[in-house]
């Protein structure tokens, strides 16, 4: 029998405030408590509930009927722009019309358009990596894991490259806010502005002058329409979108994973003498395990628009909920007593909550992997040993986002 809310007292059986600078800096216990203590929670101060179990989060990503993406999926929807609810980025929309543009947009995203990246990946790569090893000492996050992505999706969307440095100042300028602070700062209402008018103008030339690029499949790609059979395009609107996403879903992100592996490989370093002895096989397992230890996703929010029963209790229409990525994927009924162990020999097979699930499965999933494995790839190629300064680095503190803002190392050059 469920229970319907407001659930009293409930909340006072584990406090679990994902705005907290202790929770940033380790949110593993409080995840481990949740899952033992209250799977399902509800916090009545801030009105949200979190679902921590593996089973429960895999669910929530499946139950597109009655958890909607169109209010955004951050705690503060202002990180994917002002008023994300109300833009085109398809990310915050909800199927039928979210589906209408994933198709769109992945047939401009195709595993082989991706893997044609691998030679560019590779020379971004040393680029960047060869002038970190000429100062052998330097900031791997600055130097590094911060360039490297937005590379990436500047050279998957056909950005030139002048006009990169700009861009991921536009960037920074559009993520960087602080937590729990609603009112988006002028900087990054400015920095979205000016993506817009960056990307329009991009999207004009590309109608004039198509190239191999992403943008150029986007604005040619066109797909039956399944209600009226009639060939349908991407709107203006809907590109644009779609590239101001690329930079919040694809930047970011996977800066925070390039670190997160170093980090983790240098706090453990027999399991870095295992991708030292043997990179070809270790390196894809070390991002894979990486992604689950501490994945640069940690909570996706959802807004409940039909009561949605979890556990014990009905999770009202109207109500926001936290699914716990991070607290998914350490759930000992599906990684075993030791999943607090990083642990790089370990088999995930599918269980992974890293990218989401189902409907909105990360686009980018397959290039996030790409890069990681190459960049690290060459990291620990060339080089004979890593000191990482761990009383210096320096997290992000964010509800969404798990990494480092800096991240000082020594390398000892091969
Ligand atoms: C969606 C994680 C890299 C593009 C998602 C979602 C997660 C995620 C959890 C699902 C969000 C939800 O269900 O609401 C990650 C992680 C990454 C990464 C952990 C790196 C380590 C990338 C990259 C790109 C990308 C490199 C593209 C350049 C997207 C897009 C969506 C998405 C377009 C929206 C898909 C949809 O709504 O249908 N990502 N992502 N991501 N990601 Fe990623």
């Amino acid at each position: 029998m469920t229970e319907t809310t407001s659930v009293p007292g409930m909340e006072r059986a584990l406090p679990f405030d994902p705005y907290a600078y202790d929770f940033h800096e380790d949110p593993y216990p409080t995840y481990a408590r949740l899952r033992r203590e209250s799977p399902v929670y509800y916090n009545a101060e801030m009105n949200f509930w979190a679902l921590a179990n593996h089973a429960d989060v895999r669910a929530g990503f499946r139950d597109v009927q009655r958890f909607s993406n169109s209010w955004g999926v951050s705690m503060d929807p202002s990180a994917y722009g002002p008023d994300a609810h109300k833009s085109m980025s398809f990310l915050a929309m909800d199927d039928p019309k979210h589906m209408r543009i994933r198709k769109l947009v992945s047939k401009g995203f195709t595993p082989r358009r991706v893997n044609d990246l691998t030679g560019r990946i590779t020379a971004l790569t040393h680029q960047h990596w060869s002038k970190c090893l000429d100062m052998g000492e330097f900031d791997y996050v600055h130097d590094f894991a911060a360039l490297l992505p937005m590379d990436v999706v500047s050279e998957l969307l056909g950005v030139p490259e002048a006009d990169r440095t700009d861009l991921r100042h536009q960037s920074d300028l559009l993520l960087h806010r602080e937590d729990g602070v609603l009112d988006i700062p002028e900087a990054a209402i400015y920095a979205y502005i000016e993506l817009h008018k960056y990307y329009s103008e991009l999207i004009a030339d590309r109608r004039k002058n198509p190239g191999e690029d992403l943008v150029s499949a986007l604005i040619e790609a066109e797909i039956d329409d399944d209600e009226t059979g009639e060939k349908i395009k991407l709107t203006e609107d809907e590109i644009v979108g779609f590239m101001v996403l690329m930079v919040v879903a694809g930047n970011e992100t996977t800066t925070k994973l390039l670190a997160n592996a170093l980090y983790w490989g240098g706090r453990n370093p027999d399991e870095l003498a295992k991708v030292f002895a043997d990179p070809e096989l270790a390196v894809p397992q070390w991002t894979e395990e990486t992604l689950r230890y501490d994945n640069s996703t940690q909570i996706v929010v959802r807004r409940v628009v039909e009561d949605a029963p979890y556990g014990d209790y009905v999770i009202p229409a109207g109500d926001r909920v936290l699914l716990l990525v991070g607290s998914a994927n350490r759930d000992e009924e599906v990684f075993g007593p030791d999943a607090d162990k990083y642990d790089i020999g370990r088999d995930n097979g599918q269980a992974l909550m890293s990218f989401g699930l189902g409907a909105h499965f990360c686009l980018g999933a397959h290039l996030a992997r790409l890069e990681a494995n190459i960049g690290l790839g060459e990291v620990i190629r060339s080089i004979r040993s890593v000191d990482i300064d761990i009383d210096r680095a320096v997290r992000v503190h964010s509800v969404n986002v798990r990494g480092f803002a800096e991240l000082p190392v020594k390398v000892t050059v091969r």
